[in-house]
Parts: C-alpha cells; sequence; structure tokens
C-alpha cells in the first residue's frame, strides 16, 4: 500500500512537471517557405529572412547568440544581437557576409537563397543603406 501510494505521489509530481513543456524559441518557429517563384523579385524580406536566415538569426538562434555576446562585448543592448534590430547594417555588408561568409556563419549560396531574394532581404536589414 505505501509502495502504491508512493508510485501515485511520483506519478502525480511527474504529471505536473510535465504538463506544460516551455514555448519552442523563435528559431525553430520560423515560417516555411512562401509559395511562388523564387527568382521574382520584390518579394517580402522579413518571411524571406525568417525563412532562410531565421534557423540561425531569430530568437536563440546559434547566430543570434553569438552576434548577442558580440555586441554585449562592444557595449551595446543584448537586443542588437538580432540582426532586424541593427541599425548600422548596409545592404552590401549584409550581401558580402550572406555570400562569402563570416567567422562562424557558413557562406550562403544561390540554392539557399537566390539573388533576388538576397535583394530583399538586405533591403530588409540593410537600415543603412
Ligand atoms: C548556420 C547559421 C547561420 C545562417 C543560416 C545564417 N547566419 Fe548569419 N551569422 C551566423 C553567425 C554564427 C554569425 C556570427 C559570425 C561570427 O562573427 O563569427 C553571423 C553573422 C551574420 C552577419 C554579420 C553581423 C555583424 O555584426 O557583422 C550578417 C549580416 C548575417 N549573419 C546575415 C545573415 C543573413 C542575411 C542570413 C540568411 C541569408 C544568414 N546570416 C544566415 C550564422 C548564420
Amino acid at each position: 500500500m505505501r509502495a502504491f501510494m508512493l508510485a501515485a505521489g511520483l506519478m502525480t509530481v511527474a504529471a505536473v512537471a510535465y504538463a506544460a513543456p516551455p514555448p519552442m524559441p523563435p528559431y525553430m518557429l520560423r515560417p516555411v517557405a512562401p509559395a511562388g517563384d523564387r527568382l521574382a523579385p520584390g518579394r517580402d524580406g522579413k518571411v524571406l529572412f525568417e525563412v532562410h536566415c531565421g534557423y540561425c538569426h531569430l530568437g536563440g538562434g546559434m547566430g543570434t547568440n553569438l552576434l548577442t555576446k558580440q555586441q554585449m562585448l562592444a557595449g551595446n543592448a543584448p537586443e542588437k544581437g538580432l540582426l532586424s534590430n541593427r541599425e548600422d547594417l548596409t545592404t552590401d555588408y549584409v550581401k558580402a557576409v550572406v555570400r562569402m561568409g563570416k567567422g562562424a556563419m557558413p557562406q550562403q549560396t544561390k540554392v539557399d537563397l537566390t539573388d533576388v531574394e538576397l535583394d530583399s532581404v538586405a533591403k530588409y536589414l540593410g537600415k543603412a543603406g
């Protein structure tokens, strides 16, 4: 009887502990690629960024984590670890990093992201012109 009570008690604790799994981090919740012609210009840079770069650059992604550390070491706010919060990126810089890679970031090919998709993403991130 005591063993049964103990087992029932433990199962209750386990049920409570696992009842609500933590919410998934943003980098795991990025949208699926939008349908349509990947070579057609003028598509939504924010969505394309979330689809093609989000698994590293949305909240909790390894790119965000690494850039947050760099930004904080430079005395900037941790929010600047998200590329979408940066005001100092130019379109040319974004394009160069994407095609050539930088440090821990692997280069992204034209299969990962076509040239016109990169134009839209660079326009979205390149707030410094
Ligand atoms: C596999 C993960 C990964 C993917 C995919 C990725 N990045 Fe990165 N990115 C990183 C990491 C990690 C860094 C930091 C590199 C370092 O400093 O060592 C970085 C850095 C950058 C930087 C430089 C920021 C700075 O402060 O100099 C830009 C710009 C950038 N990424 C844009 C993009 C864009 C746009 C895409 C999508 C087309 C993309 N990245 C896809 C991991 C990734």
